[in-house]
């Protein structure tokens, strides 16, 4: 295995949207002499709000700018030790809309990524997939032998970056390692996804939108548990390997509606059963042996996380609410709209 040095250098792409920020966070902490650069397009998802804590940490750089400018990517690759890669267009109704993007970032992004870092011999390239490159499994769990089959744009794109990312160790012994974990939740995340839509709707005294009849099931892990998996795996993963990252806490949409709904202390009243996503996944689920055995295993239990990750959003009005009143308005009004025809 390749050991790392203490004056590691490491390129985050997508480090101002949510898993990214929690993700730099936790490095500048953790390793005080780790530089890290932040490489992000600020696309609705990117939000610098999600750093300001750590804007003028000396370790920490941010350029604004796309994974698909090459020259942009070559210039940024010298020097890098590691690659850490987030960026991707992410929202599944989105690519249900409209998919071009997803096919430009997802892949092609991906693509520009690991030639450069190939070209100039970065050390390690951690490639961020997920858990939906499996398609949806109705009893049992996803293995990382399993094979792919994605059943939505976003996620066929994310298959596509996946094996291209593996393509490289095979054929280049490009040292390449890929993370699939299951739906994060925690701060900074923004509020299109499930869980920050549903909270800030009831702190708004507004109801929350479910798809279909809500039996659709998620595996739920807590951001800080992903980030911390995948610090372990930069250091103990094996090169060429695929990580499964699940918090092996499932539940049913309809049963995590009610939780947040208790929270609050709203009654059923507040959902809205709105029509169901197109080809919506019943259930995603992972077998995370493989990560365990190496000797990583989450550290935060659902309720506490999900606990306080409402807190959170209780008290960060701040953050949330720019988003809520700003592009996001419109995107939310036509979505929903469309839902509830
Ligand atoms: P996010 O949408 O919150 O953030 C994505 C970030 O990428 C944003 O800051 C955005 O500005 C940036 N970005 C988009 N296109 C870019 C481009 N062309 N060039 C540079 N930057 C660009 O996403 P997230 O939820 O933090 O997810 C991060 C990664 O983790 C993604 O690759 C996603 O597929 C994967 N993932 C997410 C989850 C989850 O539950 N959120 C689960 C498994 C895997
Ligand atoms: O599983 C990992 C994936 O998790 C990541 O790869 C994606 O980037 C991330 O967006 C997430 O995808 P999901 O589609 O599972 O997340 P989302 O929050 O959009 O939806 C979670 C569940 O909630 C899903 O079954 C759809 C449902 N839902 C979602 C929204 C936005 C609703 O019922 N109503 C809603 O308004």
């Amino acid at each position: 295995m390749l050991r790392l040095g203490v004056n590691m250098k490491i390129l985050v792409t997508g480090g101002a949207g949510f898993i990214g920020s929690n993700f730099i966070r936790l490095i500048l902490k953790k390793y005080s002499e780790y530089k890290i650069v932040n490489l992000d397009k600020l696309t609705y998802a990117g939000n610098l709000d999600n750093l300001r804590d750590i804007e003028k940490n000396t370790n920490y750089t941010f350029v604004k700018g796309d994974i698909c400018d090459k020259s942009l990517i070559e210039k940024l690759m010298k020097g890098i030790d590691i690659v850490v890669h987030f960026a991707a267009e992410t929202h599944v109704d989105r690519s249900i809309k409209e998919s071009g993007i997803f096919i430009d970032t997802d892949i092609k992004g991906t693509y520009i990524l690991l030639q450069a870092a190939k070209k100039n011999n970065v050390k390690k390239f951690i490639h961020i997939s997920t858990d939906e490159v499996y398609g949806e499994i109705y009893k049992g769990s996803f293995k990382e032998t399993d094979s792919l089959n994605p059943r939505n744009p976003y996620s066929a794109a994310k298959a596509g970056a996946d094996r291209l990312a593996y393509s490289f160790f095979c054929t280049y012994n490009f040292p390449v390692i890929i993370t699939r974990s299951s739906n994060n939740f925690g701060p900074f995340q923004h509020p299109e996804k499930v869980i920050p839509l549903f909270v800030t709707n009831l702190l708004d005294g507004k109801k929350v939108p479910l798809y279909g009849n809500g039996l659709n099931v998620r595996d739920w892990i807590y951001v800080i548990d992903n980030c911390e998996a995948i610090d372990f795996l930069i250091n103990n993963g094996k090169i060429g390997e695929v990580y499964n990252i699940g918090g092996g806490s499932e539940i049913s949409n309809i049963d995590l509606t009610k939780l947040i709904l208790n929270f609050f202390k709203k009654d059923e009243s507040f959902i809205e059963y709105v029509k169901d996503r197109l080809g919506h996944d019943r259930r995603y689920s992972l077998d995370c042996d493989k990560i365990k055995v190496l000797g990583w295993k989450p550290r935060f239990s659902f309720d506490e996380a999900m606990k306080s990750t409402m807190v959170w959003y209780k008290n960060n009005e701040w953050w949330w609410r720019k988003i809520k009143s700003g592009e996001f308005r419109k995107y939310y009004q036509e979505h929903y709209k469309k839902h509830m025809e």
